[in-house]
């Protein structure tokens, strides 16, 4: 069964076919970082429009690629939320057009469903059940997963989001957006000199809350005087904080569910520091950590095909209605 994935469902256009049996066949990712850059952050609009003049062009481009015709194509699976509501209806109405009009099943996939299914696109896919920790510009999430659909939160974060943080850390410190993978960058010239809050780790649960290190982050750049090694220094320790901070909260979620599968996924799970961090705790755990390839770890349309292969597979229907959820808790999907 070949399946057409769309994302929009913020500042990425991702579109890519997978096959049931043949796995990954051809993506191809847009991304609008160089457009909202010089406005420090997404601006809604602005992504919804340049999500409308790429998706098309994008989605003939890879069905080129993939040297199928469009009536091979036996499925549509789309971000339906959470997400921008502008950028989300792009990619719905756009997948329901095409549905309607290639008389082909389209589906409605949560955004973090696919976060958290990539992994299973590797080589070595992780097995049900696992814990999953999935860690995004939106979202932080602690998740025990029996199987698709089968979501039971663990913990979350109670206000910024692990990626949002380092976000707006990058902002203070001057650097651009999006802010990971340039704090990441910034904290590998830095040194072990502050001691930053390990959040929430002093008391029991699997909750997060990051707000209080971005205050901790200002409040210690103002005491120097700004300096690119002052920076540099800050990134490092700011970046270690977080690690950490997710590395006992992810082994506390694996010895209370006693599960020895650890999965990361999204965004921010591109971090070096928190991946080698959380394998040297697993390792300690006899527990086992995977996570996606590089690429596959912010938004991409190989993720959501994935998903939206498995729940058509299983014979998930929907009716025609254009279904975005801007805000949409992934423990209310129905399990397949
Ligand atoms: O999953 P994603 O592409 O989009 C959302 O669903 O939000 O995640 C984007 C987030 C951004 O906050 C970005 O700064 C963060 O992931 N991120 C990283 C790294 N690469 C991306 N954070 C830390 N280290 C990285 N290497
Ligand atoms: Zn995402």
């Amino acid at each position: 069964m070949y399946i057409l994935g769309i994302e929009t469902s913020c500042d990425e256009t991702g579109v890519a076919i997978f096959h049931s049996e043949r796995g990954l066949i051809s993506h191809h990712l847009y991304s609008q970082i160089s457009m909202h850059s010089d406005y420090g952050g997404v601006v809604p609009e602005l992504a919804s429009r340049d999500h409308i003049r790429k998706l098309v062009p994008l989605i003939k481009q890879t069905i080129a690629d993939s040297q199928l015709e469009n009536s091979d194509i036996e499925g549509i699976a789309y971000t339906a939320g959470p997400g921008l509501m502008g950028a989300l209806l792009v990619g719905a109405t756009t997948a329901r057009s095409l549905a309607w009009a290639w008389q082909v099943p389209a589906i409605a996939v949560h955004h973090m469903e696919g976060h958290l299914l990539a992994p299973m696109l590797e080589e070595n896919p992780p097995a049900f059940p696992f814990v999953a920790l999935l860690v995004s510009g939106g979202h932080t999430l602690l998740i025990r997963v029996d199987g698709i659909g089968q979501y039971t939160q663990l913990g979350e974060s109670l206000d910024d989001a692990a990626g949002e943080a380092f976000d707006k850390t990058a902002k203070m410190l001057g650097l651009g957006y999006p802010g990971g993978p340039k704090v990441s960058q910034l904290a590998e010239q830095g040194h072990d000199r502050f001691k930053f809050p390990r959040p929430m780790t002093d008391r029991p649960g699997l909750d997060f809350s990051f707000s209080g290190l971005k205050t901790f982050t200002m409040n210690t750049l103002n005491k120097t005087d700004k300096t690119a090694q002052d920076k540099a220094d800050i990134a490092y320790a700011f970046q270690k904080a977080t690690s950490e901070t997710l590395t006992i909260k992810c082994r506390r979620a694996l010895q209370q569910t006693q599960l020895k599968t650890l999965v990361i996924a999204g965004g921010v799970s591109a971090n070096k520091q928190i991946r080698a961090d959380l394998l040297k705790m697993t390792q300690k755990e006899k527990a086992q950590l995977f996570f996606p390839r590089l690429e596959f770890c912010t938004d991409n349309g190989a993720m959501i095909a994935y998903a939206g292969c498995q729940r058509l597979l299983a014979g998930q229907q929907e009716n025609l209605e254009i279904f975005a959820k801007p805000r949409w808790p992934i423990d209310l999907l129905k399990s397949i």
